[in-house]
């Protein structure tokens, strides 16, 4: 099988922050639908009764006495939630009391897309980061889009730029370009089809081409390119977080307890998803997890989401958890969540013309199902 080619004359930026506008403090949306009081925090008896019942989904992973520092924001979040007609969407990395207490959907970044698409709320706040959002909007144009922090960046996200895009395109007259979602609006305007780490194989040989461009993530194109005819020439893009793992420390977890299940997301190197039992989207590691129960696992991804799944699968699975932790999507806590819907806060906003070229790489993909 043909391996992937990385370009690699460019270094790659790590710290470009996100690049749709950040409006100030009263944002249209607030003008629109008004910013409310801030809600009592005070943990109280009537907050303790009225959550209890979503204390019983985290207690596995929340200790009782960090409860009443959570409960009250939690409270509060899901009261505005109701009188703002406002939808919480959370990936799957977002921390524990976010994924099982505030959410309202939950899932890895295609499943997130396809729902905002068939959300009828006013608002949409995303639990996750910038790339997520501006996805969310592009599928919403009429709808609210709010992130609770702006910085909420993607190492990927920040690798490459539109211009790259189309300096590739140059490069490579007439060659297919297939996006990984974790990119800016302005990268997906550029490029024929959007994917995600669920899809990518079956994005790439429904263009029926020889070769095609994959971009950003240089990991995620050597996974592709190892199932695929297809020649992939690659972007030179990481993950801050999976890039972290070596095939060294899974082999002594691994030595450690040979019965040990290893699963780990595309994003990490082949070397290290080599030595894994599974590799797949974060839906597809939760979904092995939850239908094989195997006795002892390692997550090789993001820290939270370990977390998330052992409070789902309520003991059944003994989780090892070598804390690699995204700090874009642990910028998003519950404070900045209910500071968004008092202040409707912070709003994401694509120039139009750009997202209607964005959306429809979205769309091609959504619509090979
Ligand atoms: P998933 O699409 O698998 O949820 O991955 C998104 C991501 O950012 C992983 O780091
Ligand atoms: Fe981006 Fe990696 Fe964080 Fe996912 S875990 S949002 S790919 S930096």
């Amino acid at each position: 099988m043909e391996a992937a080619s990385v370009l690699a004359e460019r270094p790659l930026a790590v710290t470009r922050l996100p690049g749709a506008v950040n409006l100030p403090v009263l944002s249209a949306a607030a003008r629109k639908f008004g910013v409310l009081p801030m809600p009592n925090l005070a943990w109280t008896p009537e907050v303790e009764r009225e959550t209890a019942h979503l204390y019983e989904k985290v207690k596995a992973v929340i200790p009782s006495v960090e409860w009443p520092f959570h409960a009250p924001y939690v409270k509060a979040i899901n009261d505005l939630k109701k009188q703002r007609n406002a939808v919480l969407l959370a990936h799957n990395y977002q921390t524990p009391e976010i994924y099982n207490c505030v959410a309202d959907v939950v899932g890895d970044s295609l499943q997130l897309a396809k729902l905002a698409a068939k959300s009828d709320a006013d608002i949409i706040i995303q639990g996750g980061v910038h790339f997520m959002a501006e996805t969310s909007k592009l599928l919403n144009p009429d709808k609210t889009v709010l992130i609770p922090d702006m910085k909420a960046g993607c190492s990927l996200a920040a690798s490459i730029t539109g211009a790259d895009v189309r300096l590739l395109r140059k490069t490579y007259p007439g060659v297919p370009v297939v996006a990984y979602v974790n990119t800016s609006a302005e990268v997906k305007a550029e490029v024929d089809i959007c994917c995600t780490s669920s899809n990518a194989v079956k994005v790439v040989e429904s263009l029926g081409a020889d070769t095609v461009i994959f971009l950003p993530d240089q990991y995620l194109a050597k996974y592709v390119a190892a199932r695929t005819k297809v020649k992939i020439i690659a972007w030179h893009g990481a993950c801050e977080v999976h890039e972290r793992f070596t095939a060294d420390e899974l082999n002594r977890y691994r030595a450690d307890d040979p019965s040990i299940k290893i699963i780990a997301h595309p994003e990490c190197p082949p070397e290290v998803i080599a030595v894994s039992d599974f590799a797949g989207s974060t839906a597809a590691m939760i979904d092995y997890v939850k239908t094989k129960k195997p006795a002892r696992v390692l997550l090789v991804t993001e820290c939270s989401m370990a977390d998330n799944v052992q409070a789902e699968t309520g003991g059944v699975t003994e989780f090892v958890k070598p804390c690699n932790l995204c700090p874009h999507m642990k910028r998003i806590t519950l404070p900045k969540i209910l500071d968004s819907l008092v202040y409707l806060r912070e709003e994401v906003v694509i120039d139009p013309a750009l997202a209607v070229r964005a959306r429809a790489s979205v769309e091609r993909m959504i619509a090979l199902g």
